[in-house]
């Protein structure tokens, strides 16, 4: 068939057979289906969405564009857990360590932030000498050693997925639930895991704005994991305001090692407990989830997992002595406190605003070829249900030029929180499992 008939048929509601799904796919990988033409199928896919067989084939399309990986040797029950973006989301620093504690191993592959958004690549990247895993190979010795196997997106993984985002973003095609969720799960299929945890982050932070778009987008994601008979857990967590105290790479990883010990932040821990009670009941040594969270809030405790991270790192080539005084990484050179101007409780703490403000300080990419200073970020001393009078530090900057783009993250942060005279409850990070 030809790619203007798969079009129309797209565009007229009927539904494509798998071979004709799958011929106008690869016809696209190999250059015969233009840009121009996959733009106008996109649009249609955005416009009528997809039945559950194309959805399928088109998952399966793009999970078999590129490399598998198999991790074959590997003993560990292996778990993938994958987040779709927020500010402050340090959730892969700790949760893989808390796994290993647990015998279980991580399978993941991370990526860059971009704007306001953070990626767990960058973070690591502010331990001196750090290098990730690079081939299949390196990674099965890092899970068997550590526990730990994370690796960066590589250009052989999944490309038909990498080659239509770039054309979704250009053509208003991104936000549509069910490329959204072949995407994502594509990648997930490409490598061999145990079990599949998604943390969809909701809210202003997030890609996923409502509760309810969320579900959908779960929901998705979810019933294509049992297309390909995976088991799929998915959270749903709050992204209001950011996860944790800290947002920008160093200061990030060191509230992730501080959390290690049992002096994180809450909100991070109940996240990291909770994927971690998910986890044993895949893994199948708990019968509920509950359970599985009072085994990680012991462990957390005892600090046991702070030396799988300490391997991780090692083995990476990083500079571990950063791991064990994670206070190496408080290296900016200036220091600002952000001060109430009045009193009250916080109702609001922008995630957005806030992601933003760190960019501009230099800990994210406003493009995606910009230098990222591993030091400068945000440590937030109030979020929303704290009581506060005039005078508190709400914020402390942590930066190193005190240029104009200071001042814009300064004036950014400081409209990011609003202050009420009501009394406001602290919001719950977990909002559906
Ligand atoms: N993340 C992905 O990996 N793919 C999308 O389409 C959107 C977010």
């Amino acid at each position: 068939m030809r790619a203007v008939d798969i079009i129309i048929k797209k565009r007229e509601h009927l539904e494509l057979s798998s071979n004709e799904l799958k011929e106008f796919l690869h016809g696209y990988l190999k250059g015969d289906v233009t840009d121009y033409q996959m733009s106008a199928f996109l649009m249609a896919v955005f416009l009528n969405g997809l039945s559950d067989n194309e959805l399928k084939v088109l998952t399966e399309t793009m999970r078999d564009s590129g490399d598998l990986i198999h991790l074959e040797g590997v003993e560990r029950f292996l778990i993938d857990k994958h987040s779709t973006g927020g500010v402050g989301d340090k959730t892969s620093i700790a949760l893989a360590p808390l796994l290993s504690t647990f015998g279980i191993g991580t399978a993941k592959m991370s990526g860059k932030g971009l704007g306001h958004t953070g990626g767990t690549l960058d973070k690591f990247d502010a331990i001196p000498g750090f290098k990730f895993p690079a081939s299949e190979e390196e990674m099965v010795k890092s899970i068997d050693h550590s526990g730990i196997g994370i690796m960066g997106q590589t250009e052989d993984i999944v490309p038909l997925d990498k080659k239509l985002y770039a054309l979704r973003d250009v053509t208003g095609t991104v936000d549509s639930y069910p490329l959204i969720a072949s995407s994502i799960m594509s990648k997930k299929l490409a490598v061999r895991s145990d079990g599949i945890i998604l943390d969809v982050k909701v809210g202003d932070g997030a890609f996923m704005k409502t509760l309810e778009n969320a579900q959908t987008l779960a929901n998705i994601m979810r019933d294509i994991g049992s297309m390909f008979n995976r088991k799929v857990h998915i959270v749903l967590s709050g992204m209001e305001q950011p996860l944790g105290n800290a947002i920008g790479n160093g200061l990030e990883v060191y509230e992730a090692v501080e959390s290690l010990k049992g002096n994180g932040p809450k909100d991070f821990e109940e996240l990291i407990t909770t994927i971690t009670g998910i986890a044993l009941v895949q893994k199948g040594d708990v019968k509920t989830i509950e359970e599985g969270i009072n085994m990680a809030i012991e462990k957390l405790h005892s600090g046991e997992a702070v030396t799988a991270l300490r391997d991780f790192v090692a083995d990476c080539h990083g500079d571990a002595s950063y791991i064990e005084q994670p206070e190496k990484f408080l290296t900016a050179k200036y220091k600002f406190e952000l001060k109430a101007e009045e009193s009250g409780c916080i109702s609001q703490l922008k995630a957005e605003s806030v992601g933003t403000a760190g960019m501009l300080l230099g800990a994210g990419r406003e493009t995606k070829d910009d230098i990222i200073d591993h030091a400068v970020g945000i440590v937030l001393e109030k979020k929303v249900g704290d009581k506060v009078n005039i005078g508190d530090t709400l914020a402390v900057l942590h930066y190193n030029n005190e240029n104009d783009k200071f001042k814009q993250s300064l004036a950014l942060l400081q409209s990011a929180y609003v202050i009420s005279n009501s009394n406001i409850e602290t919001p719950k990070v977990i909002l559906d499992i």
